[in-house]
Parts: C-alpha cells; sequence; structure tokens
C-alpha cells in the first residue's frame, strides 16, 4: 500500500494544499535586507559581519526580529519580538541525542541561536523535562578550543529544553505540544521548527498531526526530514506527495548531512573564486573525478535499517551523488538556493542512468586479524540470514553534457573497509609533449595531477605535482601542495549538523534537497536497483577490514582509471 493511502483510508485527508502558513522562505531582497541576528549583532561591534552559509549577512530570528507573514507586504514591516521553537521529533532516538541536540547547544554556547529559543524533544517514551535534560547532558560537548563556562552554558541550555511525550500519529498529543509551545512562547511571534529524527514509515504520520495540531499560527513552521526519502523513484514520489499534502516545498528542508560538511561547502569557493581551477574543471583537462567514502566499522546494530537499503540508497544516491552535481554543476547565476539548485539539477538529468555493467557490488565477510574476530554483515542479528544486500559498492558515471562528455565519474562506497575516509580526487590529463616525459618511465599515469579534497577525517586540500628533487641531477617525483586544514586553522570545524539546523532556522535552503533534485537522483538509481534486486545479484564478499572487492579494480580499469586512494604513496 502507498505511504499516503493508508493514512488516507484512516484520516480521509481532503484539502490538497496546506492551510498554514509557508515556511517563510528568504526572498531575495528580504533576507538579506531584514534579519538582525544577534550572531551578527555581536560581530558587527567586532567590525564585521556574520554571514549565513550562501555568503549573506544572518538573517536571524532574534528578539528584535522582523518577520514575513503571509498578508504583510514587503515594506515597512514592524519590529516585533519572536521566538523560535525546535521541536526533535524521536528526541530518545541515537541520532537525536548524538548530533543534533549537541549540535543546537554547540550552536547556543556560540551565541548562533535566538535569543527567545526553546527546544522540544518529542517522543512516546513517557519522560519528564529533567529526565530529558540528563539524557542529552550526556552527549553535550564543549568546543575544544574555547570551553570557557561551559558547564554554566550547558546548564543555560538544559534549561530551555523540555519533553513532551505523544504518539507520532495523534493530533491530540500535538496539540498538547501546540498548548505547551505557546506557554513558552508568551505571546512572542512564534516560529517553530520540526526536526523528523524518526523513521521514514512515520513521516506523514508526523507531518499531518503536526502541521495541522502545532503549526505556528503567525510566524513560520518549518520541517526538516532525514533520509531516507524512499526507496526508489515510486516511493520516493509517493513520499513528496503525501507530505506536500501538508506542507508547501518551501516548509520541508530535506536533509543531508554530507552537504554540511566544511569542505563540501568549500567546493564551490575552491573553484569559483580562483582562477586557476575554473578554467580546468571540464573534461578538456580532467581524466576522472573519483567520489570515495570508507567506513572501517560494520553495520553494528543498525542492521535492520540497513538491509532495507543498502550501500548504493545509503550512501552514493545521496551523499556522493550531491557532491557530484555540486563539484560538477555550471556556474550558477548567484548563491541563491534556487539558482544553485537549478543547476544541480541540471547536471542530475544531464546523467546517464547507471548500467549494471558499471556497478560493483560487495558485502563483507567474516575476518580475524590479529587474534580478533571480526563479524561478517550476516552475522548481525538484526540482518537477515542469506541477505544479499550490498554493504559496498563502486560505479561509474557519466555526465552526457558539453563539458563532462567522457568523463568517468567513479563512486565508490563501503563499509567495514580498512580506513574511515571520505574524499573527492580529480585527476588530471596527460602534459601533451612532455619534455620530462623519459624521467617518468613508461607509466605517464603516474605522473599526472591530482587535486585530493579530503572532506574526512583530517580535513585537507592537495595537488600532487611534478617537482625537481634538489641536486645537481635530474630526478623528479611527486609532491603534495599541501593544505591541511589542521595546521592552517587550528581551531574545530562546526559539524554538518550545525550548519545545516543554523541554515533552516534562517529559512535558507540552499543545502537541502528540493523534490526535483531528489527525482533525479532517484531516477539515476532505481532501474540498477530493481536489476540487481530482481537478478538477486550476488555481492563480492571481502574481509571485514580489507580494501574491498577486487571487482573495484576491474571496474576502474575498465575505463583506464586507478584509483587514487590505494595509490603506492598512499597519499
Ligand atoms: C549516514 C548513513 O547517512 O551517513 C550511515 O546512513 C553512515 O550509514 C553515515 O555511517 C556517515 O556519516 P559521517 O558523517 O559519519 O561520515
Amino acid at each position: 500500500m502507498s505511504v499516503c493511502s493508508h493514512y488516507a483510508l484512516r484520516f480521509s485527508i481532503a484539502s490538497s494544499t496546506s492551510p498554514f502558513n509557508n515556511g517563510g522562505t528568504r526572498l531575495s531582497g528580504w533576507g538579506r535586507r531584514r534579519r538582525t541576528q544577534f550572531g551578527a549583532r555581536r560581530s558587527s561591534q567586532m567590525g564585521f559581519l556574520m554571514r549565513s552559509s550562501n555568503g549573506y549577512p544572518l538573517i536571524g530570528v532574534s528578539l528584535k526580529d522582523e518577520v514575513l507573514s503571509d498578508k504583510q507586504p514587503m515594506g515597512g514591516l514592524e519590529s516585533v519580538d519572536s521566538t523560535v521553537s525546535i521541536t526533535v521529533v524521536g528526541a530518545s532516538g541515537d541520532l537525536a541525542r548524538k548530533k543534533i541536540f549537541p549540535a543546537l547547544f554547540a550552536l547556543f554556547y556560540d551565541n548562533f541561536l535566538p535569543e527567545h529559543f526553546t527546544v522540544f524533544g518529542y517522543a512516546r517514551r513517557k519522560l519528564t523535562d529533567e529526565e530529558l535534560r540528563e539524557m542529552i547532558s550526556k552527549t553535550l560537548t564543549c568546543r575544544i578550543d574555547e570551553s570557557e563556562n561551559c558547564g554554566d552554558k550547558m546548564e543555560q541550555f538544559l534549561q530551555r529544553c523540555f519533553y513532551q511525550s505523544g504518539q507520532y500519529n495523534s493530533e491530540e498529543d500535538f496539540s498538547e505540544l501546540d498548548r505547551k509551545l505557546k506557554e513558552k512562547e508568551a505571546g512572542k511571534l512564534p516560529n517553530r521548527l520540526f526536526y523528523l529524527s524518526i523513521p521514514p514509515n512515520i513521516f506523514v504520520d508526523v507531518v499531518r498531526s503536526a502541521s495541522r495540531s502545532a503549526s505556528s499560527p503567525t510566524g513560520w513552521t518549518r520541517f526538516i526530514v532525514e533520509k531516507p526519502f524512499g526507496r526508489d523513484s515510486e516511493s520516493s514520489a509517493e513520499l513528496t506527495r503525501c507530505l506536500k499534502k501538508y506542507l508547501s516545498e518551501d516548509q520541508i528542508f530535506r536533509i543531508d548531512h554530507y552537504l554540511g560538511k566544511e569542505l563540501v561547502e568549500n567546493l564551490s569557493v575552491l573553484r569559483f573564486s580562483n582562477l586557476v581551477f575554473e578554467p580546468l574543471w571540464s573534461r578538456n583537462y580532467i581524466r576522472n573525478v573519483q567520489l570515495i567514502f570508507s567506513e572501517d566499522f560494520g553495520t553494528e546494530g543498525r542492521g535492520g535499517y540497513f538491509d532495507n537499503y543498502g550501500i548504493i540508497r545509503d550512501i552514493m544516491q545521496n551523499h556522493l551523488l550531491q557532491i557530484l552535481a555540486l563539484f560538477a554543476m555550471e556556474t550558477p547565476v548567484s548563491l541563491d538556493a534556487e539558482d544553485i539548485r537549478n543547476e544541480k539539477v541540471k547536471v542530475l538529468r544531464s546523467m546517464r542512468a547507471l548500467q549494471l555493467d558499471d556497478v560493483v557490488v560487495g558485502q563483507y565477510k567474516g575476518h580475524t586479524k590479529g587474534g580478533k574476530s571480526y563479524p561478517a554483515y550476516i552475522d548481525d542479528p538484526t540482518v537477515p540470514k542469506g541477505s544479499l544486500t550490498p554493504t559496498f559498492a563502486a560505479a561509474a558515471l557519466f555526465i552526457d553534457n558539453a563539458r563532462w562528455d567522457g568523463v568517468p565519474f567513479l563512486m565508490k562506497a563501503g563499509k567495514a573497509l580498512h580506513t574511515r575516509r571520505a574524499e573527492i580526487r580529480v585527476q588530471f590529463r596527460h602534459v601533451p609533449g612532455n619534455l620530462y616525459k623519459r624521467t617518468f618511465g613508461t607509466d605517464l599515469d603516474k605522473a599526472t595531477n591530482e587535486l585530493v579534497i579530503h572532506v574526512q577525517p583530517n580535513e585537507a586540500i592537495y595537488l600532487k605535482i611534478n617537482n625537481k628533487v634538489p641536486g645537481l641531477s635530474m630526478r623528479l617525483d611527486r609532491s603534495n601542495l599541501n593544505l591541511l586544514y589542521s595546521e592552517r586553522y587550528p581551531r574545530e570545524i562546526p559539524d554538518a549538523y550545525e550548519r545545516l539546523l543554523l541554515d533552516a532556522i534562517e529559512g535558507e535552503h540552499r543545502l537541502f534537497i528540493r523534490s526535483d533534485e531528489l527525482d533525479a537522483a532517484w531516477a539515476l538509481f532505481t532501474p540498477l536497483l530493481k536489476e540487481l534486486e530482481n537478478r538477486k545479484v550476488a555481492p563480492e564478499l571481502y574481509p571485514y577490514g580489507s580494501r574491498g572487492p577486487v571487482g573495484a579494480h576491474y571496474l576502474a580499469a575498465k575505463y583506464n582509471v586507478r584509483w587514487g586512494d590505494l595509490s603506492s604513496d598512499g597519499t
């Protein structure tokens, strides 16, 4: 049964448009001119202006915020006191405890949250406010380099956290939340953000109940939705259709936390603000691009979720594809969310749907090393016996447009591999008629430039160049021009969730996935996923902690590519 026909039967949904105020999307001009986020206030006293993630001055939600209601004209708005309530639905889950509450605290600690804000946890478990505080206090941490008054700050933050227990499909329970929110909002203009940190089968229940019973009557109401956004084109379209019964696109913030990572954010800066990169960014100079994700641990306890999705849906269709789209897009008209997302969609729609021949799938098997045993994927008690779900995949993708015609974009993603890393590798072409080719021997591939963007860990950007070894003889070697973040910027890098939460509060959609982007992403992967499942393709087994299936090397070799992460110099 479809995602929301199920709900439609029980609740007879009538309206096709949201009766509620929209997400308060930032309209060009408005956002840039109007907000006085207190971070911005603070920094303007310091002589510079704090900027949101698209480089515009932060449009805040502070005490003296100016909020655009549906009926107000663009000009001459009154200043009103406003408040933001952030409700984490699924508050006792792993993601909420490990990522969302700590990110909110980090924003509070760094004075990025508005002056008037409250955080609500919502879940089925019966907890008191104190018990919620006790639970989340265990995962809050202070910034390494600025932990002054951390204890006090933590206490202040926890005093703003409250709990409401309720069923996910109960409008009455959300009405109760609404009542408590109103109490805290104390007559200020209320803005409400819901973070859905819950399994996908209850997304629609929550959105229906929360939007009907706990939307802000006068301010904005927004929903952050976590992946998975469906399992294929059909289920994703159905989910979008259901969400849009209650919400407008502007109210939906589909999160892909990889877009909030510092080095992914930096991709566009690197390319569009340095003359030396943009002219090279095409098939004329780039031989191939590699997008690599690897984790050195298995599904450990998440097998139940993972088995229904597999690595292609879990990592490739979203995190790696999003990076690819940002990497390959044409120069957007501006840094506005719609301009950027328009360009990303064009890339995705120019891509060829994946072919089975261009994909290798793997699954980790048990392995013993140094006297320690590592389990196979199918040893996970939450994974069905005999599961064929891939925990590793490598794929070759192509963008059939003028810029990228014929350039392989190779993706590789795997769990239980030898290392944890995420990186982008750009391998350039040979220097035509290279004067020094004799000194390289026959393997010219070893002498091409490579730009490496180390997304994590040890954030870095380096460019592999050929260099003369000092001395009287003419000997060349490969060296790195290296920008190691920990040396250049000795401060902690914010977690991706901090940036994304702040953007959602700001109404900035740039780093969130629009529904047509999502459709285009699924269109690329759905035929392949169906074929893998229909044909019951058996994944190639690889030992836990290894470099993955050997098939990945053959796939790369088919396109005359070597995986850069497995190069002999190890960089
Ligand atoms: C999630 C996946 O989206 O990203 C997980 O569902 C994966 O399987 C995680 O472990 C990786 O995120 P990060 O930020 O730790 O690299």
